[in-house]
């Protein structure tokens, strides 16, 4: 412990500190002669208990209080007044300052070793409440921290848990239409072929008297005109249905594999609507403003699942805002640390009091049972820490939302997980 002895009077001095010697009170001992000097020395040498006397040259006791009480230092000692005064007027202006008690002059030994002690003691058990607070403060941030790591990385699983089984899903049915389809489109293109020498032959004997009957009630002029329509038509319904099962068999793979690798973004979001496409049609066109974009390297599986919560949401809002049909515009072009992606759409918009939300685990203004609000706040963990890039939202409440993305070519910094 530190004691400062303020005193004018060097005896006083000289008293104050054989008692303290002579009793063993442990310390070191600093002189200050006046007010100006003891601040000094408080600033500079951390005093833990200040002797002061009230009347000084220069600045008084109760002054040198006052500006101790201004002085902005994290350490601030404890004050015993040593007076001779017994005004109680002073000490008690004293006391409002934070004085925490008196000794009388000239000294009684007993007296004045007592308050010494009793203040020194304090001063330790303060301590130590000060460094085990500090020490709780401490320990709460790190627990607030894991806490939140904690309640990320559950919702990061429960989303991804919910990818793995729509991944599941898909891929169960994509293998299911797969069989089938790879004989309806062999089959087809048979069929494809073996329509152009049957027309051939029709042609030919168009004109052969006893099929001018029969030619006419059946109406075959019409069916060969259609044919060939019909033929393109059903072949690039089946060209469609076989991207579709082809989407949502790397949908499943992507969903469940933590690897990375390089992708293009367009082909990316053109799968994600694929899948996406089903829940989006009834609500919305998507207008796609695609540009070259340079291939992005990171966790392709992540990246389709933001953008299957962002075009999802653009739908829902759609649908909220009660109109028949809305838009969403996806806009990709390459910037100079990457891509910069917007989903915009013109559905009910997000209330300000609400945007700044929007990112945070749970938050959802979707019914009960509907909305789980995980979507966004799982999006920016998958942009932001893990890709190291940005997701920000724009809206205009009846006009509609807009999310940019900016993308980096490669997270360098860290490994993705
Ligand atoms: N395009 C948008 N337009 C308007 N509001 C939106 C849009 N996208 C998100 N929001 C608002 O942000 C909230 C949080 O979105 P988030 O995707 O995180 O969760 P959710 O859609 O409610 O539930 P889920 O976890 O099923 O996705 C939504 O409930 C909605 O209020
Ligand atoms: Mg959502």
């Amino acid at each position: 412990m530190k004691i400062l002895i303020v005193e004018d009077s060097r005896i006083n001095q000289y008293i104050a500190r054989d008692t303290l010697i002579k009793y063993d009170i442990p310390c070191e001992i600093e002189y200050a002669n006046d007010g100006e000097d003891a601040l000094y020395r408080i600033e500079q040498n951390g005093i833990d208990l200040v002797l002061l006397d009230i009347v000084m040259p220069k600045m008084t006791g109760i002054e040198m209080l006052e500006k101790l009480n201004s002085m902005d230092i994290s350490y601030k000692p404890e004050v015993i007044m040593l007076t001779t005064i017994s005004d109680s007027k002073i000490l008690n202006a004293c006391f409002d300052l934070g004085a925490v008690d008196y000794i009388k002059k000239p000294f009684e030994e007993m007296d004045f070793v007592a308050r010494i002690r009793s203040t020194l003691r304090e001063i330790t058990y303060k301590n130590k409440l000060k460094r085990a607070t500090e020490r709780l403060e401490a320990q709460n941030i790190e627990l607030n921290e894991a806490n939140r790591n904690l309640l990320e990385a559950h919702v990061y699983m429960v989303q991804k848990e919910k990818l793995v089984s729509i991944g599941e899903l898909a891929a169960g049915i994509a293998h299911e239409i797969n069989n089938p389809l790879a004989f309806v489109m062999s089959n087809f293109s048979n069929i494809k072929e073996y329509s152009i020498p049957i027309t051939e032959l029709l042609m030919k004997v168009k004109d052969t008297p006893e099929l001018q009957e029969v030619w006419k009630a059946k109406d075959i002029d019409f069916l060969l005109e259609d044919l060939p329509e019909l033929i393109d038509e059903s072949q690039k319904g089946l060209d469609r249905i076989a991207k579709i099962v082809n989407s949502m068999r790397n949908f499943a793979r992507t969903s469940d594999e933590d690897t990375t690798e390089y992708f293009d973004i367009n082909n990316l979001i053109d799968e994600v609507l694929m899948i996406v496409n089903n829940e989006v049609k009834y609500n919305a066109v998507v207008e796609k403003e695609y540009e070259n974009c340079p291939l992005i390297y990171g966790n392709k599986g992540e990246i389709e699942q933001v953008f299957v919560n962002l075009i999802v949401n653009a739908s829902q809002a759609i649908k909220e805002s009660g109109d028949s049909i809305g838009t969403i515009t996806i806009k990709t072009e390459p910037i100079y640390s990457g891509v910069l992606i917007s989903v915009r759409d013109t559905g009910k918009g997000i209330d300000p009091q609400f945007i700044h939300k929007v990112f945070d685990p749970f938050f959802t203004t979707k019914p009960v049972g509907q909305g789980t609000g995980l979507g966004l706040s799982i999006s920016h963990s998958i942009i932001v820490e893990k890709h190291g890039g940005e997701l920000k939202v724009e809206s205009e409440p009846g006009v509609g939302t807009c999310f940019y993305i900016e993308l980096p070519l490669a997270k360098t910094t860290t490994k993705l997980v």
